[in-house]
């Protein structure tokens, strides 16, 4: 499947203060969240929904909702995190898995050390969320641990991407829709998106 990336001048526009080596961690966060938001409309294009009748100040109608419930979002800790209220504040009674994985800085490959999500994920359309596809290792792993426990219908939110982590992705899992807001050029020999934003976890938790 091919990914779906945001090409809007809003979007470009918020990625340049993001990317910016001066921008601090409040603003930091704050684009990752709005970029977040936006991903997460994207997402939903395809959503379904039921039909619920109401009352206008005018008249009855016939409207339409959406089953809120049917959804769970699932950071990829830690960065994944910082995108997550992102989600909530659009659709706050999606229920929230977290998975724990970093990487190894010399092997590159993403090690696991939690794994808790909603026990009903088979049932559900399952939303992944890490701001960095690099290498792919760990989008990979995660998408994994959720189809080993049935999770059936999934998609993959980043805010950027590397050619080598889409195709990654796109071969391990070929049924998964994956959507960034940008993608960039390579990776560099540390592993490192470039020209991308720099270590995601550390600049949305302002460790280093
Ligand atoms: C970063 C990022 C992704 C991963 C992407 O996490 O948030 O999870 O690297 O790289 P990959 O596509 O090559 O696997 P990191 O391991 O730095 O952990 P952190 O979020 O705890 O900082
Ligand atoms: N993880 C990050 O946080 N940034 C990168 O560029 C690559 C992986």
């Amino acid at each position: 499947m091919e990914p779906i990336i945001l090409n809007h001048p809003l979007i470009t526009h918020k990625l340049t203060i993001l990317r910016d080596k001066r921008t601090g961690t409040k603003e930091f966060r704050e684009i990752i969240s709005e970029i977040s938001t936006v991903l997460c409309y994207e997402a939903m294009k395809d959503a379904k929904l039921e039909d619920k009748e109401i009352e206008t100040p005018i008249c009855k109608m016939q409207g339409k909702k959406l089953d809120e419930d049917n959804y769970a979002f699932i950071p990829i800790l830690r960065a994944g995190t910082g995108m997550l209220d992102g989600l909530i504040n659009i659709l706050p009674n999606a229920k929230i898995g977290h998975i724990g994985l970093y990487r190894n800085e010399e092997t590159l490959k993403p090690v696991k050390y939690y794994y808790k999500v909603p026990k009903d994920i088979e049932k559900r359309e399952v939303i992944v969320l890490d701001p960095m596809l690099a290498t792919g290792g760990s989008g990979i792993d995660a998408i994994s641990m959720l189809k080993e426990d049935g999770a059936k219908k999934l998609k993959f939110l980043c805010i950027i991407a590397a050619p080598e982590g889409i195709k990654k992705i796109q071969e391990a899992h070929p049924d998964v829709q994956i959507y960034c807001a940008t993608l960039d050029s390579n990776l560099n020999e540390n592993g490192y998106i470039v020209p991308g934003l720099g270590d995601a976890g550390d600049r949305i938790f302002g460790t280093k």
